[in-house]
């Protein structure tokens, strides 16, 4: 495909099949993402992938955290959302409901799909050492995007997943991580189930006249 294409027909994957990913293609899709740029090369980036089975225990231990009270699964701003932020994502979320309804389903499955990961066979859990956090928080950006478009040429959808931040406590103590590191994100991956509607949905993107500007 056309790098461009990609890159312009790329959208995130909310609903997997439950299939393993065949041979070495996880070995190849993190040699691909490690060439992620990263400011002073300093690579701060820890990833643990998680598969098949030992994500089967993950997810139950994760569905039982999850219906304890107190949990805080929204993103930590640090100050007030300029109102047109906050529009955009009500929008993302009108949109879904469109498509989740084909199938039945409504907003809890995202919520709760979030947290399961979407059925995908895969979850790759991305640290940084709480040195680096938030300031080296750029270089998770940076890995992360590798990690998708080299999955997508992989023939691998993905879903990055903030959300599980509610229950990192869990992941932490599952994968045995030190608490000197910090969860920063998830990406579910695996092959999609394009059978069902809510991955046919394509996100909108704002004019570039609304966030950009050329100079000369
Ligand atoms: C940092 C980050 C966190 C995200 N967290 C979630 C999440 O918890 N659940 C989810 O369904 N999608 C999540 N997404 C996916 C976004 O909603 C999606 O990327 C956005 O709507 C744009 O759509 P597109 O990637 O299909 O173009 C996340 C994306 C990013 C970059």
């Amino acid at each position: 495909m056309d790098p461009i294409n990609l890159l312009k027909e790329r959208k995130v994957c909310r609903a997997f099949k439950n299939i393993p990913i065949k041979g070495n293609v996880v070995e190849n899709l993190l040699e691909a993402a490690q060439q992620a740029p990263s400011g002073s090369n300093m690579q701060p980036w820890e990833i643990y992938i998680v598969m098949n089975n030992k994500l089967e225990n993950l997810r139950k231990k994760i569905l039982e955290a999850a219906n304890e009270k107190n949990r805080n699964y929204g993103p930590p701003f640090s100050g007030e959302v300029p109102e047109k932020y906050l529009n955009r994502r009500k929008k993302l979320m009108d949109d879904m409901k469109g498509y989740l309804s084909e199938d039945k389903l409504n907003l809890s499955y995202i919520f709760k799909g979030s947290l399961t990961f979407f059925n995908a066979p895969a979850v790759a859990f991305i640290y940084i050492h709480k040195s680096l956090y938030p300031t080296r928080s750029i270089d998770i950006g940076s890995y992360m995007v590798y990690f998708m478009l080299a999955a997508e040429i992989l023939g691998l959808g993905t879903c990055p997943i903030g959300y599980i931040r509610g229950v990192s406590d869990v992941i932490n103590e599952f994968i045995g991580v030190s608490n000197e590191f910090i969860l920063e994100i998830a990406i579910a991956f695996g092959y999609k189930d394009d059978e069902k509607a809510i991955n046919k949905f394509k996100s909108d993107r704002v004019q570039l006249s609304d966030n950009s500007c050329i100079m000369e």
